[in-house]
């Protein structure tokens, strides 16, 4: 068992989703795809999409919510951590831009992590508690994945939906039992590039890359990697499957999600799911699912809740948290 402790609670939770909803039966008038093929191959049925909204809008309703739940003012928050993959902005930062927004006057830092920013934050969370850094802090996953594919190809394309969620942490807990992140460098594996505007000495704008994935791939080292990752954390927490209430896993893929339980042989109840409503909103799939078992009253006092994100880079992080609120 691990000699490290943790200072950690989680306070409050908080999402938001775009008003827009693309069924697969949408898509299939737009592009060559089905209903059929994007449910089995992917579990998703419909995602919300930012049409005529942005990004900084359901930010500002998942921190509000969280905010609320936690029982405290943006005032009271010492930072705030925002995992972003994309959005308008290449400069300033998302966090910069939603600090305003709420009235917070903290400092605010984006972190790029893929889909595992939200775990990614919470472990920069937990450092910034135990060295005195800051006693509340947010983390806001704001997602608009939607944007980062062709909507010419369907094989990238049907994936994404948008989302915001987000959570509040206080140095008042030791809720927090295990935490591990990995990165294992395979840009080639999943990548997307911008557009790098010409200078007088570079002739042709570069980059503009629209998603690039190697699907199958990306299949193998998200089930080995989750895998990997529940087993250690459950280790150094100390527990057993039988401990556990929830496996809250990114939402990339409902076969994914499948394959990993199978591997560590746990029941589909204990496996919760947004996917078929959401599709994959990248860092906030599980600030997303974790505020709904919140908010529909499927949470306990001290239930056990282990997280496991893997995404792009490759880079995963996972955790365990006993529920505490
Ligand atoms: N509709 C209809 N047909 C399609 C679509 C679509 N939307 N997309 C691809 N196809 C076709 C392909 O063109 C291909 O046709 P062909 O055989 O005539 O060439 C056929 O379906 C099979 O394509 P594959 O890419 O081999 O399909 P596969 O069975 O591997 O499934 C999938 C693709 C679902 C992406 C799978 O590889 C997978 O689940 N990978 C994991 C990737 C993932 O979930 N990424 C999420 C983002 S990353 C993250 O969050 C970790």
């Amino acid at each position: 068992m691990q000699n490290y402790f943790y200072n950690m609670r989680i306070i409050g939770t908080g999402s938001a989703l775009p008003k827009f909803v693309a069924t697969n039966q949408m898509l299939s008038e737009v592009m060559d795809t089905s209903d059929e093929w994007i449910s089995t191959r992917t579990g998703i049925k419909r995602r919300h999409l930012l049409v005529n909204q942005e990004l900084e809008e359901i930010g500002v309703e998942a921190i509000e919510n969280a905010l609320k739940d936690a029982g405290i003012t943006a005032k009271d928050l010492d930072y705030i951590i925002c995992s972003n993959t994309v959005n308008e902005y290449i400069t300033p930062g998302l966090g910069c831009v939603l600090q305003g927004h709420i009235g917070a006057t903290c400092p605010s830092i984006d972190i790029n992590a893929a889909c595992a920013g939200f775990l990614y934050g919470m472990q920069i969370a937990e450092s910034f508690i135990k060295t005195g850094v800051a006693k509340k802090i947010l983390i806001v996953a704001a997602e608009e994945p939607s944007r980062i594919p062709t909507w010419t190809d369907r094989s990238t394309s049907v994936l994404f939906g948008d989302g915001a969620g987000a959570v509040v942490v206080s140095a008042e807990g030791d809720d927090v039992l295990a935490m591990r992140s990995t990165t294992t460098s395979a840009p080639i594996v999943l990548y997307s590039k911008r557009a790098m505007e010409k200078t007088p000495f570079v002739g042709e704008i570069e980059g503009n890359v629209p998603l690039v994935m190697n699907g199958r791939e990306v299949f193998r080292m998200a089930v080995s990697n989750s895998q990997d990752d529940i087993k250690a954390v459950m280790e150094d927490a100390n527990i057993t499957s039988n401990q556990v209430k929830y496996f809250v896993l990114h939402q990339a893929n409902i076969r994914i999600i499948e394959a990993i339980r199978h591997f560590l042989d746990e029941p589909e109840e204990k496996f919760p799911t947004t996917i078929e409503n959401t599709g994959n909103m990248s860092s906030a799939c599980i600030p997303i699912l974790l505020d709904r078992l919140n908010k529909e009253g499927k949470l306990s006092k001290n239930d056990i809740l282990v997280f496991s994100a893997f995404g792009a880079g490759f880079q995963t992080s996972a955790c365990v948290v006993r529920w505490n609120k």
